[in-house]
């Protein structure tokens, strides 16, 4: 079961495995804990077309136990080349299995909920929806938590700008070159200044409200 949703979607949601009805059917979260996550999302408001969602292991566990270790890394290629081609801003976690393949220290009861930072990404461990349907209390941390999934978008902006602008920095830095125009460097032109997306206020448009066609032209660095 490789997953679905949007491949030009900013965010990756990762759970830990398919279930039985998963399996059967290719698609993740189609269950109980999927209408769970589909009513989160909702709150933001997300719907799964506008986000990615895989698991950790790419097959059904035995009786629906937790993915074994040797489980997790025989998919770890499959998810780490997802990774590269999705190439989310934002990865959220769902569970303790998937929170400890991106943060081997993490502690989903004192970890969920936190905006990190891996590797140039947003990381934002939840707890699992399966996990919200047994338990009423991890329910409501759940839906105060998946609140915040705006502003780990916004922290996101904030260091892929940060990357830019030390990307511009390396290349001053290696090639000092004035502007032949303005006899400036190339950093000081006159083009527009690299604002600060993060700054914005929560009405605008980072979640949704941006087509396919927006987003892939985004991505290929129109905007
Ligand atoms: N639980 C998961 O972790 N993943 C699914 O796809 C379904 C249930």
């Amino acid at each position: 079961m490789p997953g679905s949703g949007s491949a030009t979607s900013k965010i990756l949601i990762i759970g830990e495995g398919p279930g039985f009805n998963e399996d059967q059917q290719g698609l993740p979260f189609v269950g109980r804990s999927g209408k769970l996550l589909d009513e989160l999302l909702a709150t933001v408001p997300l719907s799964r077309d506008e986000v990615f969602i895989t698991n950790v292991v790419k097959c059904r566990p035995p009786d629906n136990r937790d993915p074994l270790p040797n489980e997790v890394a025989a998919c770890r290629p499959y998810l780490e080349r997802q990774l590269e081609l999705l190439d989310p801003k934002v990865i959220v976690t769902l569970g303790r299995v998937s929170m400890l393949r991106y943060y081997p220290k993490g502690k989903i009861s004192e970890d969920h909920g936190k905006i990190l930072e891996w590797e140039g990404r947003i990381l934002f461990p939840l707890y699992h929806p399966a996990a919200g349907l047994r338990n009423p209390a991890i329910k409501r941390e759940l839906q105060k938590d998946v609140l915040k999934l705006p502003e780990a978008l916004r922290a996101s902006t904030r260091i892929s700008n940060t990357n830019l602008i030390e990307q511009e920095e390396n290349n001053e830095e290696e090639s000092p070159e004035p502007n032949k125009e303005t006899n400036r460097p190339s950093s000081q032109t006159d083009e527009a200044p690299i604002t600060n997306e993060a700054e914005a206020p929560l009405s605008e448009p980072l979640l949704t409200n941006e087509t396919n066609k927006e987003q892939g032209d985004r991505q290929l660095g129109m905007f």
